[in-house]
């Protein structure tokens, strides 16, 4: 296992340019220490191997890495925020950009601990897992983290799990950039994503 400073600078390193754009010191430092925490926990040496967990095992992923995906769902996220305040002749809403950022980084964090290497290269739905979805998984690590609790609402409501709850705004924009890097895959799996003419 790398060394606690060593996972922090990695897990820095992969979370760019985002990271760095989260203004409030303290919250940059809990989204860090979440995935420091995530890390330990899981069967991961360091924070590399992210980049070669698929991001979903409910799909084929194509080649989409948990970090590719968290780094584009906090793109989109973002710029689904941008498109409203600056089209809306008035924001109905405040939005939180420091919340809207650290959330997006975290939203997947319970995958650290929900997939696990199989031993035969691929990739398995670890025991943690199967008792709890990684929105519980990442919930509960951000909170010891320090995470505050808007954080764990985008976190635990980000997927199914939110269904009906009450949300910040923020967690609708990660939940809408989230699904748009999920369903095209599922539906060209299913031959329902109607493509280009060749
Ligand atoms: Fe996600």
């Amino acid at each position: 296992m790398t060394k606690k400073n060593d996972l922090a600078k990695e897990t820095a390193g992969l979370l760019k340019p985002w990271l760095e754009k989260i203004k409030d010191k303290k919250l940059r430092a809990a989204v860090v220490r979440t995935y420091e925490l995530a890390l330990r926990k899981s069967g991961y040496k360091n924070a590399k191997d992210l980049r070669k967990i698929p991001f979903s095992l409910l799909v084929d992923c194509k080649g989409v890495s948990f970090i590719d995906h968290t780094l584009a769902v906090t793109h989109g996220a973002f710029h689904l925020a941008e498109a409203q305040v600056k089209h809306f002749p008035k924001l109905p809403y405040k939005i939180n950009y420091d919340r809207l950022i650290a959330g997006a980084l975290l939203h997947d964090a319970g995958k650290i601990l929900e997939i696990e290497p199989d031993g035969k290269g691929g990739f398995r739905k670890s025991r943690n897992g199967k008792l709890l979805r990684h929105p519980m998984s990442g919930l509960v690590v951000a909170a010891e983290a320090g995470c505050p609790d808007e954080i764990l609402n985008i976190i635990g409501c980000h997927a199914k799990e939110g269904e009906g709850a009450p949300k910040v705004i923020e967690t609708i924009f990660i939940h809408q950039a989230d699904f748009a890097t999920f369903d095209p895959l599922v539906m060209l799996e299913k031959g329902t994503l109607v493509e280009e003419k060749k």
